[in-house]
């Protein structure tokens, strides 16, 4: 058992993550700004709320207990608010990781599981993607996340300062059983968005339909959130044993088109989706598959959850019986 500090912990993949780290008895406190965040979505005294660019304070929470390690999820996540606000993405997302690091270094906590993203990849050469393909993000989001995989693998080279960085793909599900689920305002991510249309009656868009795939729209991997959360329990507990520095993509290696997705909300909800068909949305590539064999092979991952259909059924149960308030 360990006592592990979560960054973001009140966020979507965040929250999940706290959850199952105490399932496998590990000790958890969580600090986030609530920019973002929900504080529902910490269990109760486990909330610190700081902002990561507060250096004085986040070096006293991380000297006032034996830390073994850090989740660092805190940071902002849409691509398109990212276009436009380039400074907020690497004030929030870069400056606020060096001053965690900074912070981890004077208190004597040199490992770090951070939450990268397959936008690191930009448009790929190949499908599914390995992670030896270059990192040319095309977008400031994806910028930011590289600029910080960079920042620790120069920490791991002179400071001894060891990182586990996930490239995520499509993040999306929810724990039932946990009372999680996935709250982002404004919402942007296709399942959430079908399922309102499914609610709402109000049409969802889908962004084209003429991409070189088999049906015209684009194909992502779909990864559940509780998959997820456990590919970061894996990472941290190789840490924790002394592993070396890794990079790791997390998907199924599936890839799901817009359309399948469609179709598999209306399998679950027994409803029609409501749909229009609009234009592309800019910089979103064809395809974007994980070639997750990495993951598995050296630290012993497999999603469980990588069904669509279950995916879409956590995903309706919480979007039935959650709540975002
Ligand atoms: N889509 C629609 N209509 C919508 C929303 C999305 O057709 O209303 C389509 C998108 O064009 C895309 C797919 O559904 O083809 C998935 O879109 P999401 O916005 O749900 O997810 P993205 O693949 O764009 O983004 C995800 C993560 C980002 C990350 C990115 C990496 O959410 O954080 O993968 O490329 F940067």
């Amino acid at each position: 058992m360990a006592l592990i500090l979560v960054t973001g912990g009140a966020g979507y993949i965040g929250s999940h993550t706290v959850y199952f780290l105490r399932q496998r008895g590990h000790e958890v406190a969580v600090v986030d700004n609530l920019s973002r965040g929900r504080a529902k979505s910490v269990p109760d005294g486990l909330l610190h709320q700081l902002d990561l660019r507060d250096a004085a304070g986040l070096t006293a929470l991380l000297q006032s207990r034996p830390f073994d390690a850090v989740i660092h999820f805190a940071a902002f996540i849409a691509v398109g608010e990212s276009t436009k606000l380039p400074e907020l993405y690497f004030s929030n997302n870069v400056a606020s990781s060096i001053s965690l690091f900074e912070a981890m270094l004077k208190a004597g906590v040199k490992r770090v599981v951070f939450s990268s993203t397959a936008a690191a990849y930009g448009i790929p050469t190949h499908v599914p993607i390995i992670e030896t393909q270059p990192s040319q993000p095309i977008n400031p989001y994806g910028e930011t996340k590289v600029m910080v995989e960079r920042i620790l693998e120069t920490l791991d080279l002179h400071r001894e300062f060891r990182s586990v960085c996930l490239r995520y793909f499509n993040a999306c599900g929810s724990e039932p059983a946990a009372g999680l689920g996935e709250c982002h305002e404004p919402e942007t991510h296709l399942i959430p968005l079908i399922l309102r249309a499914v609610r709402t009656g109000q049409p969802v868009t889908l962004f084209g339909d003429d991409y070189p795939t088999p049906d015209g729209t684009c194909i992502r991997d779909y990864i559940h959130v509780s998959d997820l959360a456990e590919a970061h329990i894996n990472s941290v507990e190789h840490l924790l044993r002394g592993g070396e520095s890794q990079v790791f993509n997390v998907g199924t290696g599936h890839g799901h088109s817009v359309k399948e997705v469609v179709a598999a909300v209306e399998r679950v909800t027994g409803k029609k989706v409501p749909v229009t068909l609009g234009p592309r949305r800019d910089g979103d590539p064809p395809s974007l598959v994980a070639d997750s064999t990495k993951l598995q092979i050296t630290l012993g991952w497999k999603p469980t959850r990588a069904d669509l259909d279950r995916i879409v059924s956590d995903a309706w149960d919480f979007a039935q019986h959650g709540t975002c308030a």
